[in-house]
C-alpha cells in the first residue's frame, strides 16, 4: 500500500486507514485479529480508533493486537476523545474530561502515545482555546504527536487555527469527516454529524488540511442501493434519496462496462480526488471478503470522466 504525505506530519501514512469501530464488540477478537492481519499483509500501517468505540472495547483490542503481532512501532494510530456514552448524547469536552479520556485511551491500547489524537465531536459552548490548551498540553507531555477534529464546523476549525497561530501551537493536522459518493439527507440527518460538501471543499482548498474520510460506503447504504438489498431504518432516513438511488445505478453500469466491483469503485473515487487537499479512506469492512474487496478499489484504475459521471447533474435524477 502506497503512504501518502499529509501537510504539516513529518511522516508518512498509508494511503488508507483501518476502521476499528467494531472491533472487539460487533467483531470478537478473533474476527478483528483477522481483519487487522489483513490490512496489514496488504501494507497497512494506519490504525483509526476513538475513546468510545465499544466503550473502550476497540482500543483494548488493536493494543493488544499490536503487542501480539510486535508491530507497534509500524503503526501509526489515530484515536478520537471528547464523546461520553455514558449519559445519552453528552460530550465531554472540557479540557478536564479530554484529560481523563486520554489517559483512558492509552491506558486501553497500553502504550504511553499516540500518533494522531482527534476530537470525536464538537461541543461549540466550550470555548476553542479551553479544547486547544489542552491537546497542546498532551502534545508536550508525549502523549500524542498530532491533533485535529472530526465533525467540525469550517467556522469553529477557522476560530482554533486562529487561536494555534497566535500561542504558536502546531494546530489540527486533519479533519475526519464523513466522504462518499452520496449526498446525505440533510433534511433527517442528525446535525451533530458532518460530511464534505462544497463548503468543506472550498474550506479544504483555502487551508490544505487533509480529510479522513469515514464512512466510504455510507455506512454499507451505498453498497445496498446498488444491488437491491433492504436498508436499515437509519439508512432509508440519511441515504434513501432520488440523488443516491442515479448514483448507484451509474455504479452498477460503470462496474458492468469497466469489470471493477461498485466497491472497488466506490473506495477508488476517494483516492483520485481532484481537489488541492489530501484524503484518505478510512476503510470499514464487516467480514474478511468485504475489507478485501475495499482494498482492491485501492489499485483500481479510476478516471476524470469516471469521477464526472458519478455526480448527477440537476435534472438527471
Ligand atoms: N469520526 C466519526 O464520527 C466517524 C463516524 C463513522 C465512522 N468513523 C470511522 O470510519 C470507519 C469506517 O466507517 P463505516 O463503518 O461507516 O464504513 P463504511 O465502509 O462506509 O461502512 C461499513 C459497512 O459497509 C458494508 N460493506 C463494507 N464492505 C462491503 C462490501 N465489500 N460489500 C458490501 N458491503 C460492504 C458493511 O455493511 P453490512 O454490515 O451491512 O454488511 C459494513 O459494515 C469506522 O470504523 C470508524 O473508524 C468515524
Amino acid at each position: 500500500m502506497k503512504k501518502i504525505t499529509l501537510p504539516g506530519v513529518s511522516f508518512p501514512v498509508s494511503q488508507a486507514a483501518m476502521g476499528c469501530a467494531y472491533l472487539g464488540s460487533r467483531e470478537p477478537e478473533d474476527v478483528a485479529f483477522e481483519l487487522l492481519d489483513i490490512y496489514y499483509e496488504a501494507g497497512g500501517r494506519f490504525l483509526n480508533t476513538a475513546h468510545e468505540y465499544g466503550h473502550g472495547l476497540s482500543e483494548r483490542t488493536i493494543g493488544k493486537w499490536m503487542r501480539t503481532r510486535g508491530v507497534r512501532n509500524e503503526m501509526a494510530v489515530t484515536s478520537k476523545i471528547g464523546e461520553d456514552h455514558s449519559a445519552p448524547a453528552a460530550l465531554a469536552m472540557h479540557g478536564d474530561e479530554l484529560r481523563v479520556d486520554i489517559d483512558e485511551t492509552l491506558e486501553r491500547l497500553g502504550y504511553d502515545c499516540i500518533e494522531f489524537c482527534l476530537l470525536h465531536l464538537d461541543d461549540e459552548s466550550v470555548p476553542v482555546e479551553e479544547i486547544l490548551d489542552a491537546l497542546d498540553e498532551f502534545q508536550r507531555a508525549g502523549k500524542i504527536i498530532y491533533y485535529g477534529c472530526s465533525n467540525w464546523s469550517t467556522a469553529r476549525m477557522d476560530a482554533a487555527a486562529v487561536y494555534a497561530k497566535s500561542r504558536g501551537y502546531h494546530g489540527f493536522v486533519m479533519n475526519e469527516i464523513e466522504m462518499n459518493l452520496t449526498r446525505r439527507n440533510i433534511v433527517n440527518a442528525e446535525s451533530r454529524i458532518k460530511w464534505l460538501d462544497g463548503d468543506y471543499i472550498a474550506w479544504h482548498e483555502r487551508t490544505g488540511m487533509a480529510v479522513g474520510a469515514y464512512s466510504p460506503l455510507a455506512a454499507g447504504a451505498l453498497p445496498k442501493l446498488c444491488v437491491g438489498t433492504e436498508l436499515s431504518a437509519y439508512q432509508n432516513k440519511a441515504y434513501n434519496t432520488p440523488y443516491n438511488r442515479e448514483v448507484a445505478r451509474r455504479l452498477m453500469k460503470l462496474s458492468q462496462e469497466c469489470g471493477h466491483t461498485q466497491v472497488e469503485l466506490q473506495i477508488a473515487y476517494l483516492l483520485s480526488q481532484p481537489y488541492e487537499f489530501p484524503v484518505f479512506p478510512i476503510l470499514g469492512g464487516r467480514t474478511q471478503e468485504q475489507l478485501r474487496e475495499s482494498l482492491r478499489g485501492l489499485s483500481c484504475p479510476f478516471t476524470r470522466e469516471m469521477f464526472e459521471y458519478l455526480h448527477p447533474k440537476e435534472g438527471e435524477y
